[in-house]
């Protein structure tokens, strides 16, 4: 395998096309996931744009430009996800800047704010909670999407809670957000007033601990633990949720999450019997892979 110091004199003086592909070809022989789009956005990112497609692919990379390409390719070589490389990332339109070790959001998600647009939000939506804010996501595109909207968000990491403040003032939408550093529970305990909600949404952590080696390096290597671990069964934080929820919210109110297929019998034990939530939906994910659901509580 050839080093990156010798492709790095290959690249030199090359157009951005020639760049992207040389690149490409580099981290396909050193085994890096998604080669092609790691070389683009490495590419565009040193040209100071958001994609490849808005770069003029005939010019060429400056001298300062190109070591920007180079650190860029060593932080890819130690396996660094590339939304964290380019230090942020486009969540359905909204602009979220991204640091390790916070949750990098997954396109699935950007399903989870569809369904809610189209199926959770009624006119007299004017307050919702999230449990598990990370960078903001889920949050700050529904602020963004219904001007109505003000929320509560929690998270258990400090560094979550920072991002999602700092991703809220960038957006403008500060003054409709109340970022709390607690776990779910501690808020229950503890709440900041006796708020009640019109909605509550959550993409919680759901890996059971004995998957999480299985998770590529990219993941176990950068990202919060604490945002992928679900205990045993995957099922802990989902399970607060489910049983704490009606604290908080209004009657006749939905709780949204994000939850894993392995989890589909769990929770339809858990809602028929247990807590007056009542199932009312799992819906399939674009891979058709992962559920996410909805519940209506509503002391029935
Ligand atoms: C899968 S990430 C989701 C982040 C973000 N909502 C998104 O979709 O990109 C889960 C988040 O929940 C937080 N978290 C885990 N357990 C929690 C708990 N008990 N209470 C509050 N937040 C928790 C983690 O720190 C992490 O930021």
């Amino acid at each position: 395998m050839k080093s990156w110091r010798s492709i790095a004199i290959k690249i030199n003086n090359t157009s951005v096309l020639n760049c992207v592909s040389v690149l490409c070809e580099f981290f396909k022989n050193s085994n890096i996931g998604e080669p092609l789009e790691s070389a683009r956005y490495i590419v565009a990112h040193a040209l100071n744009k958001k994609t490849i497609n808005s770069c003029p692919s005939t010019e060429k990379l400056s001298r300062p430009q190109l070591e920007h390409v180079s650190k860029m390719v060593d932080l890819r070589l130690k396996q660094m996800p590339i939304q964290y490389i380019v230090g942020g990332w486009d969540f359905l339109g909204v602009e979220l800047d991204l640091k390790p070790p916070v949750f990098i959001p997954r396109p699935e998600t950007e399903m989870l704010i569809e369904l809610i647009s189209n199926r959770g939000i009624t006119e007299n939506s004017k307050k919702f909670f999230e449990v598990g804010c990370g960078s903001g996501a889920i949050s700050l595109a529904l602020l963004k999407k219904f001007k109505n909207l003000t929320c509560t968000a929690v998270d258990i990491s400090h560094e979550a809670c920072s991002l999602t403040r700092l991703n809220s003032l960038k957006l403008g939408l500060e003054s409709r957000i109340n970022v709390i550093n607690r776990s779910f529970s501690d808020y229950i305990r503890n709440p900041s007033a006796n708020e009640k909600f019109d909605f509550l949404v959550s993409n919680p952590p759901y890996i059971p601990t004995s998957q999480l080696s299985n998770l590529q390096d990219e993941i176990k290597n950068y990202e919060d633990v604490r945002a992928l671990d679900g205990g045993e069964k995957g099922f802990d934080v989902i399970e607060q949720i489910l049983s704490l929820a009606p604290n908080i919210i209004k009657n006749d109110s939905s709780v949204w999450l994000e939850v894993d297929e392995s989890h589909f019998d769990i929770i339809n034990d858990y809602t028929t019997d247990k807590n007056n939530l009542k199932l009312i939906a799992f819906e399939k994910d674009f891979l058709q892979k992962y559920f996410t659901f909805l519940v209506v509580t509503g002391y029935i």
